[in-house]
């Protein structure tokens, strides 16, 4: 009787040592994954660097210029650490204001998008008709868009009649570099939104924004 306690004993603890190394054994890979910080997830609104382009290089009136946006991005198990998520149009259109002092610099990044437009249009190139790539117009005067021929003017707005965009150019929410030295970078937080919609709609979920109609 003892004897078979015992063996009951026995398997009962070899039992439990081999579920406890195989837990081990598919439980650390897990953990790993979990506390890896490529897989975790950055802020969603986190603002990143325009690059390819100064704003020392714009003028009021001046030719548009396109910068570049990166970011971390995944597909499927492929990771890519910087990749080109989207590319933005820099229209100045107003002085560029007084940034001598931090709190300046701080006080102007505060302001809406709507007020810094006095100074800078910031729009993502997707066309908001169906996502094509937007370009400048032949007389770089506005943009159009080589798809369906949806033409802008350069504040973003529909430029003609039967323009197949229910909405105009879509702007994104910027901010002057503070890291940079000469201050002459921005960020943007990077978005897509709905195409063929009146409304700005972000894809992947968040509030909806006002249009440039
Ligand atoms: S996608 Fe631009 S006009 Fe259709």
């Amino acid at each position: 009787m003892a004897e078979d306690n015992n063996r009951r004993s026995f398997l009962g603890w070899l039992t439990v040592g081999i579920g406890g190394i195989f837990s081990v054994f598919l439980g650390v890979p897990v953990v790993a994954y979990v506390i890896d910080p490529r897989h975790r997830k950055g802020p969603k609104s986190a603002m990143k660097l325009v690059e390819g382009v100064k704003l020392n290089e714009l003028a009021p009136g001046g030719t548009p210029l396109q910068g570049v946006v990166r970011d971390t991005r995944t597909d499927g198990w492929t990771l890519y650490p910087n990749d080109v998520i989207g590319r933005v149009w820099l229209v100045q259109v107003g002085a560029r204001p007084d940034l001598s002092t931090p709190e300046k610099l701080a006080e102007f990044n505060a302001r809406t998008t709507a007020e810094k437009a006095s100074y800078l249009f910031v729009f993502t190139t997707k066309c908001p008709h169906l996502g094509c790539f937007v370009n400048l117009n032949g007389a770089g005067n506005g943009f159009a868009c080589p798809c369906h021929s949806a033409t802008f003017n350069l504040d973003g707005q529909r430029a003609a009649a039967g323009n197949p965009a229910q909405r105009g150019m879509d702007t994104l929410a910027w901010e002057i570099d503070a890291d940079d030295p000469e201050l002459n970078r921005i960020k943007v937080i990077f978005k897509s939104y709905e195409a063929n919609n009146a409304e700005k709609i972000p894809l992947g979920g968040g509030d909806k924004e006002t249009p440039n109609l």
